[in-house]
């Protein structure tokens, strides 16, 4: 695979501006992280550009240590960047107070994290219902949407499991259901199919694809899982803190 360091016109065109109507669902511009180890400053992410559009699926690829998992959590505002700007459907979240970032990530972005973070004391049915609570949906309401979100994931007969009773894949489902609670708009995952054996990782990633083409979610994928290529509108490459765009055949 050839790897394009420099970036198209188009590229160009859309990071020399702020985001309009053709701009992309997320759209970043010069973002730069920084962090310090004692009384050095080490650079991860140097003048970061990127845009992606409504109902892709993304991969974002690279070398261990190269920053991934801090570019998705700055996108997913769970970190702030040093520098730089990042739009999420038109919003500057990197200037939104921590409430109203608070309330726009609850709304708009399904967070899928590595090691499943499913709460083991709770039924697969109840992890999901917690994350309804925690977006304003109670009592029967949440139960009805939990077994609806799980039966969209293939594991609706799996509802009162607790996950020590699940196998990774399942495991994964339920992560993916409790991300989708509330519809949201942006799904991002960090190494999603990691921890799977070649089938659940194949019906994980059959799961992204379905949500990014039949629900025109963007899906923003952080990877070393070269099965998920196929499936991807576009393939970004992360090294040396700098971002760039693998030609897709
Ligand atoms: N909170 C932090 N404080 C200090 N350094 C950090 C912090 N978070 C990440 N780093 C450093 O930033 C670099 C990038 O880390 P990151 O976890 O984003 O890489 P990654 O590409 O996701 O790696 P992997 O593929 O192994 O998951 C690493 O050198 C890491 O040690
Ligand atoms: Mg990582």
């Amino acid at each position: 695979m050839v790897f394009t360091k420099k970036p198209s016109q188009e590229h160009s065109a859309l990071i020399n501006c702020l985001p309009t109507a053709e701009t992309g669902t997320i759209f970043v511009k010069g973002v730069e992280m920084a962090f310090k180890s004692g009384q050095q400053q080490y650079q991860v992410l140097q003048g970061i550009d990127w845009n992606i559009k409504s109902g892709d699926i993304q991969l974002l690829m690279g070398p261990s240590g190269s920053g991934k998992t801090t570019l998705l959590s700055i996108l997913a505002g769970l970190l702030t960047p040093t520098a730089g700007q990042v739009y999420l459907l038109g919003e500057e979240i990197t200037r939104m107070s921590r409430a109203k970032l608070e309330r726009f990530r609850r709304h708009n972005i399904g967070f899928i994290f590595q090691g499943f973070n499913l709460f083991p004391a709770l039924t697969a049915a109840e992890n999901v219902e917690v994350v309804l609570n925690v977006k304003g949906i109670r009592g029967k309401k949440a139960q009805c949407q939990a077994q609806g979100l799980l039966e969209q994931v293939g594991l609706g007969l799996h509802r009162n499991h607790k996950p020590c009773d699940l196998s990774g894949g399942q495991k994964q489902r339920v992560a993916i259901a409790r991300a989708l609670a509330g519809n949201p708009q942006l799904i991002m995952a960090d190494e999603p199919t990691a921890a799977l054996d070649s089938q659940s990782g194949h019906n994980v990633i059959e799961l992204l694809y379905q949500l990014a083409k039949e629900q025109s979610c963007t899906v923003l994928v952080v990877t070393h899982d070269p099965r998920i290529i196929d499936v991807a509108d576009q393939v970004t490459y992360l090294e040396d803190g700098q971002l760039t765009r693998a030609p897709m055949t």
